[in-house]
């Protein structure tokens, strides 16, 4: 099949949604974390979104959306026996991929340096979405840890959320970039967006960062998004990684800690004050300054 081919036959897919709720069910409600630019913490916000939800009670599924170049489980410390390539080749059950890292929190692990399913046809992505189902029906949550940018598959994957975080940073890069992939998934028909700044110094730059968003979003698409939350810029979770260390075992985090708590919170009750709300308060806020 060519790319042309390809492209046309997952837009086919991803239409194949539920009239009624316009997703592509699975079992349990999915949050896909994506973002524009690669390298902000999708993977980090994913893996600690899934602690924080799972410290509140939940039983959480982690999805390495990374089909081609999977790296959720080396951020998590676990080996797994088998990946998603060995159960698109028929060698296991997708359960059989599913492991638990602890407590609450499982993964289903992608595989890594693996071309062939970085091109994953629409055929074998349907077969999947459609076995995640039901798998999915003993989780509380799945969270889909995204690839980097819009290649087909990670845009299906996150047209099949529930709930899209994007995740941006400071970073002028990162929100033209998050601006873009929002237009696109809007186009396509995710409407509620819910955005995470990452890797930030102080509140001043993600206020500032914010409001270019949301005049962007207002202007040009009509809504403006939820804004979940900000995240400081924390050493310690790159030494970690650099040492090869679980991120789940970080402690000392500090405010990192309360602010993925009120994320979390956030993403749980499924929504947050609507956005004219937020943007009335916003211009108030800037008249007040
Ligand atoms: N809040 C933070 N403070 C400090 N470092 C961070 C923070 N969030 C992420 N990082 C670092 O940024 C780098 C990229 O993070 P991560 O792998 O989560 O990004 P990603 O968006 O998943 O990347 P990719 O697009 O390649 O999948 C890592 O080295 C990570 O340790
Ligand atoms: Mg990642």
């Amino acid at each position: 099949m060519n790319g042309r081919d390809q492209a046309g036959a997952l837009r086919d897919l991803v239409s194949r949604r539920d009239p009624e709720t316009e997703k592509y069910r699975v079992g349990c409600p999915t949050i896909a974390v994506t973002s524009g630019k690669g390298g902000v913490g999708k993977t980090n916000v994913s893996i600690f979104l899934a602690k924080t939800l799972a410290a509140r009670g939940e039983k959480v599924l982690l999805f390495d959306g990374d089909l081609g170049l999977a790296n959720l489980h080396i951020l998590l410390g676990v080996s797994t026996p088998f990946t998603l390539r060995d159960y698109l080749t028929g060698k296991c059950s997708l359960s059989d991929c599913i492991v638990e890292v602890e407590p609450g929190i499982y993964l289903l692990a992608g595989s890594s340096g693996n071309l062939g399913l970085a091109n994953i046809s629409p055929r074998d992505l349907g077969k999947l979405l459609e076995k995640l189902d039901g798998v999915t029906e003993q989780f509380d949550r799945l969270i889909v840890d995204g690839g980097a940018g819009i290649a087909d598959s990670s845009l299906a994957l996150t047209l099949s959320a529930d709930q899209v975080l994007v995740v941006i940073t400071p970073d002028p890069t990162s929100l033209a970039d998050a601006y873009a992939t929002m237009k696109l998934l809007y186009s396509k028909g995710c409407k509620t967006f819910y955005v995470v700044i990452n890797m930030v110094d102080n509140d001043e730059e993600s206020s500032a960062v914010e409001e270019k968003l949301a005049l962007l979003t207002e202007r040009f698409l009509g809504f403006i998004p939820e804004f979940a939350g900000r995240l400081p810029r924390n050493k310690k979770l790159s030494t970690m990684i650099r040492q090869e260390r679980s991120l789940l075992t970080a402690k000392g985090l500090g405010d990192f800690v309360n602010r993925m708590n009120h994320i979390a919170q956030i993403i749980q009750e499924g929504q947050g004050e609507p956005s004219e709300r937020f943007f009335s308060r916003f211009l108030t806020l800037g008249k007040e300054s």
